[in-house]
């Protein structure tokens, strides 16, 4: 690492603290205001990061708020060869009264604890974790944007940093958690997105990863999403890998089907889809607003016939980055099939709004998902 961090734990058994070390040289205010006014997303750093260090045997220590800076890495770390790795993403949120907010940052900490052990890296405990998105936050509260639909992108993410070939789980890893000031993912904003079917190209089979969040699932969905680009979409919808037959997922978000019954479905948990918070947190919602909520297989032949059947009258996908997005279309080989008017739905806004409007503290948040950093 660039940056020099301090000792603070060293044995398992004591919290592991993350004390700051202030950068010398941060971000000047006008500079900042300039990013925070179109900060896009994910381009523009903060001022620090968190960071720690496991090694076998000694388990979780020198963990800091350090400057935020390159890192420095041996040529043969072990991530930059069997790509040990994987990561978070949650947002911080400012409220209309200043306080800074985050949404159920625990279950991103579970779900890191799982994709951990997936990969065969060390847990850390969700404890550890909130302590680092805290300290970091707090550190960089000025980087916390607001107004409309902006936020502060928070990306926990470990990698095994032990200089070795040999292909077995490192004995050295980092863990970092980075800012990112953040406007809409999708530059058009609530407009439909169009999905482009992949045939050729699967994300996930039975016992692989696709469950973790780590990054070689997303490595390995960039040529399908070139493939999107290609067609003129802007994401990648993958098939189930046995069949080529149930909708999986997009390449960063699940997806929702809302029924002309008002009942909505969501393509259920089978070990190969990513267990998104949003997807979980929609679940709730949209049983509150009185919508019967269905995790089931769906087959692309029903998405297809049932939007043209008018059975199916809206499409939307969800995650982190993106909140709820409408889908507009869906492309294939096999030809184009336009979802609704062009616009987005009903219910996919009522439930976009009811989600944000939690986030952003303008609704009772009734399941108290909501934590406060700031
Ligand atoms: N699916 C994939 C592949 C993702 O990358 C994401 C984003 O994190 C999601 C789904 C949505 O998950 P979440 O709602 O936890 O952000
Ligand atoms: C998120 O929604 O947090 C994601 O990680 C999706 C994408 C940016 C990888």
């Amino acid at each position: 690492m660039s940056a020099t961090t301090t000792a603070t734990t060293t044995g398992s058994a004591a919290p592991l603290t993350f004390p700051v070390r202030p950068s010398a040289a941060p971000v000047a205010a006008e500079r900042r205001a300039e990013i925070l006014a179109a900060p896009g997303f994910g381009r523009f750093f903060t001022d620090h990061m968190a960071v720690a260090t496991w090694t076998r045997g000694t388990g979780w220590h020198d963990a800091a708020v350090v400057p935020y800076g390159p890192l420095q890495l041996d040529p043969a770390a072990a991530v930059l060869h069997y790509a040990q790795e994987v990561f978070e993403g949650l947002k911080a949120y400012r409220h209309a009264d200043g306080s800074v907010w985050t949404f159920r940052p625990r279950a991103n900490a579970a779900r890191m604890a799982r994709s951990a052990r997936r990969l065969a890296l060390p847990e850390l405990g969700e404890d550890a974790f909130l302590e680092a998105v805290t300290q970091l936050v707090r550190t960089d509260e000025a980087w916390v944007p607001s107004g409309g639909e902006s936020s502060l992108y928070l990306r926990p993410f470990m990698v095994a940093t032990e200089a070795f070939l040999g292909v077995r789980a490192a004995h050295e890893v980092k863990f970092l958690v980075i800012a990112s000031p953040a406007g809409s993912y999708f530059p058009g904003g609530v407009k439909p997105v169009s999905i482009w079917l992949s045939q050729n190209y699967t994300r996930a089979s039975l016992g692989g990863t696709g469950s973790a969040k780590c990054g070689g699932n997303y490595a390995a969905s960039l040529v399908a999403q070139e493939e999107a680009g290609a067609h003129g979409c802007d994401q990648v919808c993958f098939l189930d890998a046995a069949e080529q037959r149930y909708v999986e997922e997009l390449g960063g978000m699940n997806l929702y089907f809302v029924h002309d019954d008002g009942s909505i479905v969501t393509p259920e948990l089978t070990g190969t889809i990513l267990e998104g918070i949003t997807r979980a947190s929609i679940v709730e919602l949209a049983a509150d607003l009185g919508h019967e909520v269905r995790e089931r297989r769906v087959s692309i032949d029903e998405w297809r016939e049932g939007v043209a059947s008018g059975r199916i009258t809206e499409v939307f996908a969800c995650g982190t980055a993106a909140a709820v997005t409408p889908v507009g279309k869906l492309v294939s080989a096999d030809g184009e099939l336009s979802h609704g008017t062009g616009q987005a739905g009903e219910v996919t806004l009522a439930i976009r709004e009811r989600l944000l409007d939690i986030q952003y503290g303008r609704a009772e948040d009734t399941h108290g998902w909501l934590h406060r950093l700031v």
